[in-house]
């Protein structure tokens, strides 16, 4: 029997990593649904080659061009929100959550409400929404595999440990293009050199919050979820050869670290496999060749963003849900030439000063603070150019 997989961005990095070692092991995968939100051409090209069942685009204007595209294929298309979540909840053994956004938080909770393995990429789902969907997933027995680089590494770290075992969970992170930077020079950075990373090869957003570090502040509110282990026992460590993805601490002193070339598809075959594992094209390891592997506590005065993650994590409710939103108007402000680099951390630390919203109780609460964020921020930066 072939494990059937749903993959929900199916067109993005995260998706297309999925394919390349789906279609690698063919004989143990098959893929029954997948989705993108306005790409038809490229999701109808994934939907014929790998024989999907069904095909979601989030944008509705786009179906009637999708059904063209997959006319005499046997494949459905589905074009809404609606039929995002059919694909999540579709006759799958596993979902893999790669939407960028919060985008994926409805489509993310309906497979985690039906109980599904969830191979979590879509950071902003534990980010905006973890206590929901941890407890949803308590609730009806769901698996969270995390895709994450680093998550995936504590997971496999973790493997078979008892939680009173562990005395706190080390993020790594690369550190980014900026690690060494002055802050005059980090105050005038460009675009394009915030979003040239040193190690992974990744999309504009991801690598604006690399550079500010606000990367690892989100993932800090996703291993505070995934892992249920509190702000105090969850520690950031530079890295720059980004070798070593993350590590473990037990009670007894041992640390547990995982290590491998910085290729997503490691994480995602790790998902796909689980619990067993199956063969990678990636690039083995050669630690002669690396020779040496350096760590550095990250200086919170240079990257702000850090210390904002943590300050949101710690003081909970909405405040999670307000950092990821302002970061992401922010951040598309900077890239856009609206903000200077510095600029993202300052706005986000107003919105998050500004902003008085109860903790969300369903999804649509948290959707809801997400998108009067949004407005916060932008009304933030606009006073300000006048
Ligand atoms: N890339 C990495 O190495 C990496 C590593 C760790 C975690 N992640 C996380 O994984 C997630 C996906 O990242 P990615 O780099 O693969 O992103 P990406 O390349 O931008 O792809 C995003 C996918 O989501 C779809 N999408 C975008 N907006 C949507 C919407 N409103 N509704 C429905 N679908 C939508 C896109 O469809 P279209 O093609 O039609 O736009 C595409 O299929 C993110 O949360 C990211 O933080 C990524």
């Amino acid at each position: 029997m072939r494990r059937k997989i749903s993959i929900l961005g199916a067109t993005g990095s995260v998706g297309k990593s999925t394919l390349d070692l789906i279609e690698r092991n063919s004989d143990r995968f098959e893929v029954v649904a997948v989705t993108a939100a306005t790409s038809a051409e490229g999701l109808a090209n994934i939907a014929r080659r790998m024989d999907a069942k069904l095909a979601v685009l989030a944008d509705e204007s786009r179906l009637e061009q999708l059904q063209a595209l997959l006319a005499g294929t046997g494949c459905r298309a589905a074009a809404g929100e609606a039929a995002l979540i059919d694909a999540a909840l579709a006759d799958a053994e596993i979902v893999i959550a790669a939407i960028v956004g919060c985008a994926g938080l409805r489509p993310v909770m309906a497979a985690v409400e039906a109980g599904t393995t969830v191979a979590l990429a879509n950071k902003e789902a534990l980010v905006t929404a973890g206590q929901l969907m941890t407890r949803a997933a308590q609730t009806s027995g769901a698996t969270l595999l995390p895709i994450d680089s680093e998550h995936n590494a504590i997971f496999q770290c973790l493997a078979g440990s008892r939680a009173e075992d562990v005395s706190r969970i080390i993020l790594t992170a690369s550190g980014g293009p900026f690690r060494t930077a002055l802050p005059e020079t980090i105050a005038g950075a460009t675009p394009e050199q915030a979003c040239a990373h040193p190690n992974w090869s990744m999309g504009a957003k991801i690598s604006v919050d690399s550079a500010t570090m606000m990367n690892k502040g989100l993932e800090l509110i996703e291993a505070r979820y995934l892992f249920g282990l509190p702000s105090e026992r969850i520690d950031v460590l530079i890295h720059p050869q980004s070798v070593v993805h993350s590590l473990v601490e037990f009670v007894d002193g041992s640390v547990l670290a995982q290590l491998g070339s910085p290729d997503m598809r490691i994480p995602i075959a790790f998902a796909l496999a689980w619990p067993k594992r199956i063969a990678t094209p990636a690039q083995r390891l050669d630690l002669a060749a690396i020779s040496r592997l350096d760590f550095e506590t990250p200086d919170l005065s240079r990257f702000p963003a850090l210390r904002l993650a943590r300050e949101a994590l710690e003081a909970g409710g909405a405040a999670p849900i307000v950092l990821n939103a302002a970061n992401e108007v922010a951040v598309a402000g900077f890239l856009g030439n609206r903000l200077r680099f510095p600029e993202i951390a300052e706005f986000v630390e107003r919105t998050l000063d500004s902003a008085d919203f109860p903790a969300p109780q369903t999804i649509d609460e948290v959707l809801e603070i997400d998108r009067a964020t949004r407005s916060l921020i932008e009304s933030l930066m606009t006073e300000d150019c006048h």
